[in-house]
């Protein structure tokens, strides 16, 4: 069999929304301090303390939104710790994350300044797993409110004058378990609580994402679709690339699940790896799409009109942390196994983006699948941040109705589609389509018909690939691993003829 893929090049089906390309930075390692934020003080060059380097190569990529604090921190994360002058504000223990003193020198305001220099939306997480109701309801006015108050006035005391606007705003994180080890029951009820007392405030409009299911946890979702979804407008699924796993999931009677972590258990190295490591996240990457489908067909039951949105707000791979870093830190290199893995998720939301508005990946600075590494003065992007720059022309643009045949990738007698694959419009009229072939051994020819096609198509092309699997970029050498031209096809009127290299990513321009 051939790899097939047919366009139509007028059906278009969905918006994908730009929010897809979203990313995730927590206080964690090196993400926050040391990482996005390196004070004013530094030798680095910095706009109030953010790295210049780093928001110019987010910029490229077009980050469309950035969630914040956390993940497990939001949970423990007391918003006013961060307001006011640096020095006054207080040390802490960020006892999730390798037990380091937390300065607060990175709070709301220090938030929403790098969100404006990066020209993304901000998205807040919550605290409901140890902060109160009021806690959250008057982050929610400090932040949002215009009115007068003793809550507004502490704001134009730290010198903002105005309220910020402010739409994505979580009601807690992975509540069923750093969030509080709820039952879903419970969850959805407290929910409902916080979610009720973070009031719109003016003409703001919060667009809120209740904490959703970790994997395949389909309860979670049943009962949040039951009980809470007519009051937010979407559901956080959380799902990780992983060959290896620490947690261990129990399942109650009653259809919840309880997690435990085995700090014994290894996730496996992010650079030295064979083809069945290759294959397991590659494995893993396309169960992404059974897991949305699957979370889809509960909320269709609730919701046929898909006014709740599914948002992916953590995915990703994790392996072990670099040998010789805290592990807490979850600093791990990237190479090119991560980048078509996260061609192979990023297809998958593109093409359920009727229900996906959203996905943030984890995490954007050195911490897990990161776009960027550093090293004292010195950045690198890695691979996954190369996609995010191919796939970037798929931001809110319209997804085109296609059907694919893929050959078969086997290793060991487990199977996975060869190919996998995306294809949109833009508002200037270009197709572009990008193609994962995640066989590490094999080249892929695949033919592709555009159908409904006006005039002859051109088409350019760049490709993302290596010699090796685990290829990757250093700070010695940055640039081993980036895209490079690609013009291995041929155009017979509006068939294309398509040789992908083994293990690469590839987009293709049609005009
Ligand atoms: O991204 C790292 C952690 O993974 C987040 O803090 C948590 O939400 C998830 O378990």
């Amino acid at each position: 069999m051939a790899n097939q893929i047919i366009v139509n090049a007028k059906t278009k089906k969905t918006k994908i929304s730009r929010m897809i390309y979203g990313h995730f930075a927590e206080h964690l390692g090196r993400c926050i301090y040391d990482g996005f934020y390196v004070g004013e003080d530094s030798d680095i060059p910095n706009v109030r303390g953010m790295r210049t380097d780093i928001i110019e190569a987010l910029k490229r990529i077009k980050i469309p939104c950035l969630r914040w604090p956390g993940g497990c921190f939001a949970d423990e994360y007391h918003w006013r710790d961060g307001i006011g002058p640096k020095e006054s504000r207080p040390y802490r223990i960020n006892t999730h994350w390798g037990g380091v003193v937390e300065n607060n020198h990175f709070g709301t305001h220090e938030f929403f300044d790098l969100c404006e220099m990066l020209g993304a939306e901000p998205y807040i997480c919550g605290n409901v797993g140890s902060g109160t109701v009021q806690e959250m309801s008057e982050w929610v006015e400090y932040m949002t409110s215009d009115a007068r108050s003793s809550v507004t006035d502490l704001r134009r005391k730290n010198g903002r004058e105005e309220p910020w606007r402010l739409k994505y705003f979580g009601i807690g994180n992975e509540n069923w378990n750093c969030g509080g080890r709820m039952r879903a029951e419970y969850y959805a009820d407290e929910m409902n609580r916080y979610n009720l007392y973070a009031r719109d405030y003016g003409e703001n409009r919060l667009y809120r994402i209740a904490a959703g299911p970790r994997n395949a946890n389909y309860k979670w979702t049943e009962v949040l679709m039951r009980d809470a979804s007519m009051y937010v407008d979407a559901i956080a699924l959380h799902y990780y690339t992983r060959v290896g796993d620490k947690i261990i999931t129990t399942h109650l009677p009653d259809g919840n699940e309880r997690y435990y972590s085995d700090d014994s258990r290894s996730r496996k190295s992010a650079t030295e790896f064979g083809e069945e490591d290759w294959f397991g996240i590659m494995k893993a990457a396309a169960y992404t799409e059974e897991l949305i489908a699957k979370h889809t067909a509960i909320m269709d039951r609730y919701d046929p009109d898909k006014r709740t949105a599914l948002v992916v707000d953590e995915w990703g791979t994790w392996f072990d942390n670099e040998p010789g870093t805290n592990p807490g830190f979850l600093y791990q290199q990237n190479t090119l196994r991560d980048a078509v893995s996260a061609a192979v998720s990023l297809n998958i939301f593109n093409n359920h983006s009727d229900r996906v508005h959203m996905a943030n990946i984890a995490q954007t600075v050195n911490v897990l699948q990161a776009m960027i590494l550093t090293e004292g003065e010195r950045m690198l992007l890695t691979p996954t941040y190369h996609v995010f720059d191919m796939y970037k022309v798929h931001q809110d643009a319209d997804l085109l109705d296609f059907a694919m045949l893929s050959d078969d990738y086997v290793w060991e007698g487990e199977r996975v589609h060869q190919i996998s694959a995306s294809v949109s419009r833009d508002a200037a009229g270009k197709l572009h389509m990008t193609l994962a072939n995640v066989n590490p051994d094999q080249a892929a020819e695949v033919t592709c018909h555009i159908g409904d096609f006006d005039g002859a198509p051109h088409v350019e092309g760049s490709v993302l690939t290596a010699a090796a699997m685990n290829a990757r970029n250093t700070f010695e050498q940055p640039e081993q691993v980036k895209p490079q031209a690609f013009a291995d096809f041929t155009v017979e009127g509006c068939t294309l003829h398509i040789q992908m290299p083994a293990k690469s990513v590839v987009l293709l321009t049609v005009s």
